[in-house]
């Protein structure tokens, strides 16, 4: 028996090859083979077997069974023996070995079991699912053999979802189905498929106990604006509302009922604008609470305006110096802001440095225009020249001119006088050539005195 026992494990082409070597026309008893019956079953695992080991060897001896599973001679005759096996619950490979004329004679017949799964269960499926969301189903599998035969299906109805190996114990396959509407009511369940075909015998199924979805979908809630875009000062009204028992909450403020609507009015102002308005649904089934929010924003037409605050209206610059115009219009639409120069509409750049001169001292008309209308702020520049040197020293040098100018020519004419007066004295000194001393006094009286 032990010598025998590690033989089970040889590989069938190794045996073969022995009974080929053994069948040579020396070796008596070996030209008669042992029979196992059945030669390789399938059968459910847990039951039991008869088999039937027998030759055709007339003065066989000793013919007996190696295995490790339970067994029961039930019968013998000659050239056979009969076996129950019960409790068969693994494969296994079976040996019966006899004596024919002194030499050993085996054979050998693989058993294979299956079992199906003990448990299929979809996982319980949320009380209600939102329509358009994720819904994640799990099948769990429990035994079930052999497990490269099992697969398991997830349905939808009829329609396969998914069909995966089962793979660890329990064996757990997941999918994700996006629900729609149409989902509402619909049964899923978990499918088990036990492809013994190849075995010679069927397929097996199991089927999990079906769930039913039941789906939930309010559009919305609806939000609603009277007008998305409303100018300033004009009244808006927020609407929400959701199906029939939906309780709504705009704002804060809840509907009088579930299924009423909500409304709130305002009148618009420029605050208004890019304000959010929240409105959240809420239906209660079968005491559990679904909710969805909705959100809206409003668009305030509003200016265009400029803030007096941001844009100084008297400037006062120096000449040559760099500044900035810093003016700011606002508005929606965002307007155009341009400060232009009264008489000659020269435009001065807003919010972007530059250099000022004398020639921008002048009165500005700064306008904000949109399709909303025009915003007129009036700027004063006063461009202060710079105390130049040059004016005083022209001043200077055109008062030293007008000094020499006076001094030369009052030395000038002090010389022409001058020069006047000699004449008339030397007229006179040719007759009298001493009196040069005393001339004017003396040469005007002198003739009369002389008279
Ligand atoms: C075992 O097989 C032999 C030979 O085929 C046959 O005569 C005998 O009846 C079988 N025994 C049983 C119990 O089937
Ligand atoms: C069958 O075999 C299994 C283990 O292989 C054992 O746990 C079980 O008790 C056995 N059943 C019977 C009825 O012998
Ligand atoms: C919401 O607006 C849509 C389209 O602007 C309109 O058809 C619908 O009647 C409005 N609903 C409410 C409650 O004001
Ligand atoms: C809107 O303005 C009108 C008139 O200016 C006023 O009577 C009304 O109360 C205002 N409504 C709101 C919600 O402020
Ligand atoms: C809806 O809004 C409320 C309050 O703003 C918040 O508590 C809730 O989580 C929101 N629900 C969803 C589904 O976004």
């Amino acid at each position: 028996m032990a010598t025998i026992v590690p033989s089970v494990s040889w590989p069938g082409a190794c045996w073969t090859l022995l009974v080929c070597c053994l069948l040579t026309p020396g070796a008596q008893g070996q030209e008669f083979l042992l029979r196992v019956e059945p030669q390789n079953p399938v059968f459910p695992a847990g039951g039991s077997l008869l088999v039937n080991c027998s030759t055709d060897c007339p003065s066989s001896k000793k013919i007996i069974l190696e295995t490790s599973l339970s067994k029961e001679l039930v019968d013998n005759g000659t050239g056979w023996a009969a076996f129950q096996l019960s409790n068969v619950t693994g494969n296994s490979r079976i040996l019966c070995s006899g004596y024919c004329n002194g030499s050993q004679i085996t054979g050998f017949s693989d058993i294979t079991v299956y079992s199906l799964p003990e448990r299929v269960e979809l996982a319980p499926l949320p009380p209600w699912q939102p329509v358009g969301q994720n819904l994640i189903l799990r099948c769990q599998v429990e035994g079930g053999s052999p497990r490269t035969s099992l697969t398991v299906v997830l349905l939808r109805r009829e329609e396969e979802l998914t069909r995966q190996p089962a793979v660890g114990e329990p064996a757990e396959v997941n999918t994700t189905v996006l629900t729609s509407r149409e989902d509402h009511g619909a049964y899923f369940s978990c499918r088990t498929e036990l492809d013994m075909k190849p075995q010679g015998l069927e397929l097996f199924r199991n089927t999990s106990a079906p769930r039913q979805l039941r789906t939930f979908g309010f559009l919305g809630p609806i939000l609603n604006l009277s007008e998305p875009s409303a100018p300033e000062g004009s009244t808006v009204t927020v609407s929400c509302m959701a199906g029939a028992r939906v309780q709504v909450t705009l704002d804060g403020v809840p509907a009088a009922a579930p299924g009423q609507p909500v409304q709130l009015q305002l009148n618009a102002t420029e605050s208004d604008d890019g304000r959010n308005f929240f409105c959240s649904a809420t239906l209660e089934v079968d005491g559990e609470f679904l909710c969805r929010n909705s959100s809206v924003q409003l668009r305030v037409l509003y200016g265009p305006k400029i803030d007096r605050a941001t844009c100084p209206q008297h400037l006062k610059w120096k000449d040559k110096t760099r500044h900035v115009l810093q003016c700011q219009a606002r508005g929606n639409p965002y307007p155009q802001l341009r400060c232009l120069k009264e008489g000659s509409n020269r435009e001065v750049p807003v919010g972007i440095p530059f250099f000022v001169n004398v020639t921008h001292n002048g009165t500005y008309q700064c306008q904000a225009s949109s399709s909303q209308g025009k915003y007129t702020l009036v700027v004063v520049m006063d461009i202060e020249a710079p105390k130049s040197h040059f004016v005083p020293v022209f001043l200077a040098v055109l008062v030293i001119l007008g000094v020499v100018t006076v001094v030369v020519a009052l030395m000038y004419v002090f010389r022409e006088h001058k020069r006047s007066g000699r004449y008339h004295v030397r007229q006179e000194s040719t007759s009298l050539p001493l009196t040069s001393m005393q001339p004017t006094e003396a040469m005007g009286e002198e003739p009369s005195r002389a008279e």
